[in-house]
């Protein structure tokens, strides 16, 4: 592709380890069931990690549904009628290759591994076989195949099924998308890297219905690509930590007929982080064949009725929550003093705005709640008063807060306050009154 760079390995200082040890010491990320030793593969947000994951999701939002008129919301539940996976294909073919070691007896996915040999022992392996990647659960009191339901593996299945419900109450015309934010699960085989794969995680989808054109597919589909790759720059990651990567044939899920994944460049390598793909209507054919619903749309212009195409954009919460982590994570000097820095995009940070009384005393601390309290009621804040002045900013530094506000002696005389940016840690005078208009000016809202 003609981004894409020769460079396999992250310059900086972050390190897996370092960001893992980071989350689990700040509070925002911890493995799930700590106390009991943990789950296999799932992980639970902490009080500032659910912060950045609502930022994330609210950032992904605006952009693709908010700022837009051909692009609608949607929450279907994770439950869906079982007959649904057997229309999508998932039943018969949302399989991974599974191999055992005969010795050590671990399991594998054989496309993930080099060789015939066990990875870990070097022990034989057995021959591949299909391993489907839903979960299954019963519906209703009694535990029979009547009653097997899934969770879902994808939230877009819940999109085609609504398909005809949104064109018949809504005045859509093509091409127009249905976007959803919403969990999915994957009995995956080999987890790994923390939350970039998961048996538990939150999925964005957008629906993009056109008309059955080629050239229709493909400029909607150059189109997608490129927007999703700009919101990843737009909202902090590196553009050389990013390329686009197609797939070759053999590797296409079984309802595509194209898919550009965007990869990112993870300290582990080059690897997936968004999928855009040409659905064509493999799956509008598929429930429509399976339900009997006709799911058709009428092209008023054309005079004609069929079943649209669809592009879509795929992505992963806790995977972009990695990204963004990954190049948010610096390390540097300031007055002598080593900090770590996250230099989260100021509309994605967890906290936006600190404030900090200089003393505790002369009515410091109690101007300092207040003031925290009147910024709450704009943005998400933190209030510390413990420890030094220069301590409490590297405190806040180390989770991305963008900006903090002291109060001092001067406050107590004239109302005005020092404005500490992260990233310059120069400081600005400002009155009180004035602050909830700069901090939206720096943050950006309203100018995206
Ligand atoms: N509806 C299309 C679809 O689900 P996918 O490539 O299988 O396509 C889309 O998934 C995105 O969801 C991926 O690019 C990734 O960001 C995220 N994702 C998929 N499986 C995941 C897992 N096990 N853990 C975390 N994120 C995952």
């Amino acid at each position: 592709m003609s981004d894409e760079q020769p460079m396999t390995a992250r310059k900086g200082a972050v390190t897996m380890e370092k960001l893992v040890n980071l989350c689990k010491r700040r509070g925002i990320v911890f493995p799930t069931s700590d106390i009991y030793g943990g789950l296999g593969a799932t992980y639970d947000y902490g009080p500032l990690g659910i912060e950045l994951k609502r930022n994330v999701k609210e950032a992904w939002w605006r952009e693709m549904v908010q700022f837009r008129t051909d692009v609608l919301g949607l929450d279907s539940a994770i439950f869906q009628h079982p007959r649904t996976w057997e229309a999508s294909g998932h039943l018969q073919n949302f399989t991974d290759p599974l191999v055992d070691c005969k010795s050590c007896k671990q399991r594998f996915r054989a496309d993930k591994i080099e060789g015939d040999r066990c990875p870990e022992c070097g022990g034989e392996l057995t021959a591949a076989r299909q391993f489907n990647l839903m979960f299954k659960t019963f519906m209703g009191p009694v535990e029979d195949t009547a009653n097997t339901v899934y969770l879902r593996p994808e939230t877009a299945q819940g999109i085609f099924a609504n398909f005809q419900n949104v064109v018949d109450t809504q005045r859509v015309k093509l091409p127009f998308g249905v976007a959803q934010i919403g969990k999915s699960f994957r009995n995956e085989i080999t987890t790994e890297n923390f939350i970039f794969r998961t048996r538990e995680f939150e999925q964005m989808e957008m629906e993009f219905f056109i008309r059955p054109d080629p050239a229709e597919e493909e400029k909607w589909y150059r189109y997608w690509v490129d927007f999703r790759f700009n919101w990843h720059v737009k909202y902090g990651l590196k553009p050389d930590h990013l390329r686009r990567r197609e797939h070759g044939t053999e590797e296409l899920s079984h309802y595509s007929s194209g898919t550009t994944d965007i990869e990112f460049l993870y300290p582990f390598g080059w690897g997936e982080l968004e999928g855009i793909a040409k659905r064509g209507s493999f799956d509008l054919d598929q429930h429509a064949k399976a339900s009997g619903k006709d799911l058709t749309y009428f092209d008023e212009e054309a005079k004609a009725r069929y079943r649209p195409w669809v592009i879509e954009p795929a992505l992963g919460v806790d995977r972009a929550m990695l990204a963004f982590m990954l190049d948010a994570y610096d390390e540097d000097v300031v007055e002598n003093e080593e900090r770590i820095v996250m230099r989260f995009e100021p509309r994605l940070a967890p906290v936006k705005v600190a404030v900090y009384p200089l003393l505790r005393k002369g009515g410091q601390p109690e101007k300092a709640h207040a003031v925290r309290a009147m910024l709450a009621r704009h943005f998400t804040t933190a209030y510390d008063q413990a420890g030094s002045i220069g301590r409490r900013y590297r405190r806040q530094d180390e989770v991305g807060t963008p900006f903090g506000v002291t109060i001092d002696h001067q406050t107590m005389e004239d109302d005005t306050v020092t404005l500490r940016d992260r990233d310059t840690t120069t400081q600005e005078r400002y009155p009180i009154g004035a602050l909830v208009d700069v901090l939206n000016k720096k943050i950006g809202w309203g100018a995206d």
